[in-house]
C-alpha cells in the first residue's frame, strides 16, 4: 500500500492505496463520492471525468497515486458554482440527460467548454463533446443545452467582481477542430507560423536532451529522416525527401490499437542549428485524429563535445485517444517518449544496432508503467 494526500472537492484526504487502484475507485470506494460513473473502464466513454488540477481528466485511467498532491474535483464539489447550476438546469430543460449515467461526466466536460471557449458554435461543441458518450439521448438535447448556457452567457454585459469566471490558461489540450469537420486531419503547412504562445486547445510540454555528439554531427544525424524515425518508438517511415515525410505510427492502450497514417513538412536552419517538424494524421479505426509540432534547437554542452537538444513540443489530439490531451500523465508520456528516442539516438551514436522494431506499436501501457514505477521510487525515497 502507497500513502497518498490529494485535496477532493477543497477537503484534504489522506489514504493509503494499492497502487493499481485507479481514481474512479478511490473516489467512489474510500470518499463514498459515486456522482463519478464507470462506464468503460478503459477511457473511451468519459463516464468518469473528473477534473484533476483544474483539467479534465478520466479517472478510470488514473491511478490514484499518480495525484498524490493534486486537487480533484467531481461533480459533488460544483455545489454552488455558477456555470454548473447554469448547465444543470439547461440539461433538464433542453432533456439533456435520460438514464443520467452520462451526466457527470458530460456536465464537467460541459463546463470546461463553457469556461474555454465563449462563442463557440454547434459544430465545435460536438467537437469537443465527442470524448462523452451517451447511449440515450442522441446528443442534440445536450448539445444544445451547453449552446444555451453558452449563447446567454455571451449576451451578458462583460462579467466583472463577483461570477467572473478567470480565463484559464491554455495548458493543456482539449479537442480542437482541425478545419475538415470529421474527415482527415489537415495537411500540415510550411508557412504556418511558429508560435511561442501555446495554441488553444493544444498540449505543450518543454524537454531537453543531451546527445554525446558534438552540435555539427548531431544537426547532420537529424537530417537523416530515416535515423530520425528509426529511433522514435511506434514509428514506421513510408516515403521521405529532405523536407517531407509519410509515414506510420502504432499505438497500443490496452485493448485500443491505433495506427495513425501521417504526414509531416520539415524546416530546417543550418545556421541556428534550429528546426521545425510539423505533422497530421488520422486513424481510421479509432476516428483518432492528431496534428503537432516540434520545435528543436541545438547547443553545445560541456566542452562542445556533446549536444543539448532543446525541445518544444505541441499537439493536439481527437478521438478515441483524446484523453490522452486531457491530464498531466499526457506531457510525462510525452517526456518518456522523448527520453526514449534520445536513449535510442545515443545508442545509435554510440554504435548500437537497431534501436525500434520496425511496425512495433508505441505501447502507451509500457509507459505509462514505467512512468508509475519512477514515481513510486521516488515516493518510497522520501
Ligand atoms: S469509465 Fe472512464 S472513460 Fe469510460
Ligand atoms: S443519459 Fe443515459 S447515457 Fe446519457
Amino acid at each position: 500500500m502507497t500513502p497518498i494526500a490529494l485535496t477532493v472537492n477543497g477537503r484534504k484526504v489522506a489514504a493509503l492505496v494499492e497502487p493499481r487502484t485507479h481514481l474512479a475507485d478511490f473516489l467512489r470506494e474510500h470518499c463514498r463520492l459515486t456522482g463519478t460513473h464507470l462506464g468503460c473502464e478503459h477511457g473511451v466513454c468519459g463516464a468518469c471525468t473528473v477534473l484533476i488540477d483544474g483539467e479534465p481528466a478520466r479517472s478510470c485511467i488514473a491511478y490514484a497515486v499518480a495525484c498524490d498532491g493534486l486537487a480533484i474535483e467531481t461533480i459533488e464539489g460544483f455545489d454552488g458554482d455558477p456555470i454548473m447550476l447554469d448547465l444543470r438546469e439547461a440539461f433538464s430543460r433542453e432533456h439533456g440527460l435520460q438514464c443520467g449515467f452520462c451526466t457527470p461526466g458530460m456536465l464537467i466536460a460541459a463546463r470546461d467548454i463553457v469556461r474555454r471557449l465563449p462563442g463557440v458554435d454547434e459544430h465545435r461543441i460536438r467537437i469537443e463533446l465527442s470524448g462523452n458518450l451517451c447511449r440515450c439521448t442522441g446528443y442534440l438535447g445536450i448539445v444544445n443545452a451547453v449552446a444555451s448556457v453558452i449563447q446567454a452567457r455571451d449576451s451578458r454585459p462583460a462579467a466583472t467582481g463577483v461570477g467572473a469566471e478567470p480565463a484559464r490558461p491554455a495548458r493543456l489540450a482539449t479537442f480542437v477542430p482541425s478545419g475538415t469537420g470529421a474527415g482527415e486531419a489537415a495537411p500540415p503547412s510550411a508557412a504556418a507560423p511558429v508560435l511561442d504562445q501555446p495554441r488553444q486547445g493544444w498540449t505543450r510540454f518543454e524537454e531537453s536532451f543531451v546527445i554525446i555528439a558534438p552540435p555539427a554531427t548531431v544537426w547532420q544525424v537529424f537530417a537523416d529522416v530515416p535515423t530520425v524515425a528509426a529511433c522514435l518508438p511506434g514509428a514506421e517511415l513510408t516515403e521521405h525527401d529532405a523536407q517531407t515525410a509519410k509515414g506510420k505510427m502504432a499505438v497500443k492502450l490496452g485493448p485500443i490499437r491505433a495506427a495513425f497514417g501521417g504526414s509531416a513538412v520539415i524546416e530546417r536552419d543550418d545556421r541556428t542549428l534550429r528546426g521545425v517538424i510539423r505533422g497530421a494524421g488520422s486513424d481510421r479505426g479509432t476516428g483518432s485524429r492528431t496534428k503537432g509540432e516540434v520545435v528543436y534547437r541545438l547547443a553545445p554542452e560541456g566542452a562542445g563535445d556533446r549536444t543539448r537538444v532543446s525541445l518544444v513540443v505541441e499537439y493536439s489530439l481527437q478521438g478515441a485517444l483524446a484523453q490522452f490531451s486531457r491530464s498531466s500523465l499526457a506531457q510525462d508520456l510525452g517526456r518518456r517518449l522523448v527520453a526514449d528516442f534520445a536513449a535510442n539516438l545515443n545508442a545509435r551514436l554510440g554504435g548500437g544496432g537497431a534501436t525500434n522494431t520496425p511496425g512495433a506499436p508505441l505501447n502507451v501501457g509500457r509507459l505509462a508503467w514505467s512512468w508509475l514505477r519512477d514515481r513510486l521510487r521516488r515516493l518510497l525515497r522520501r
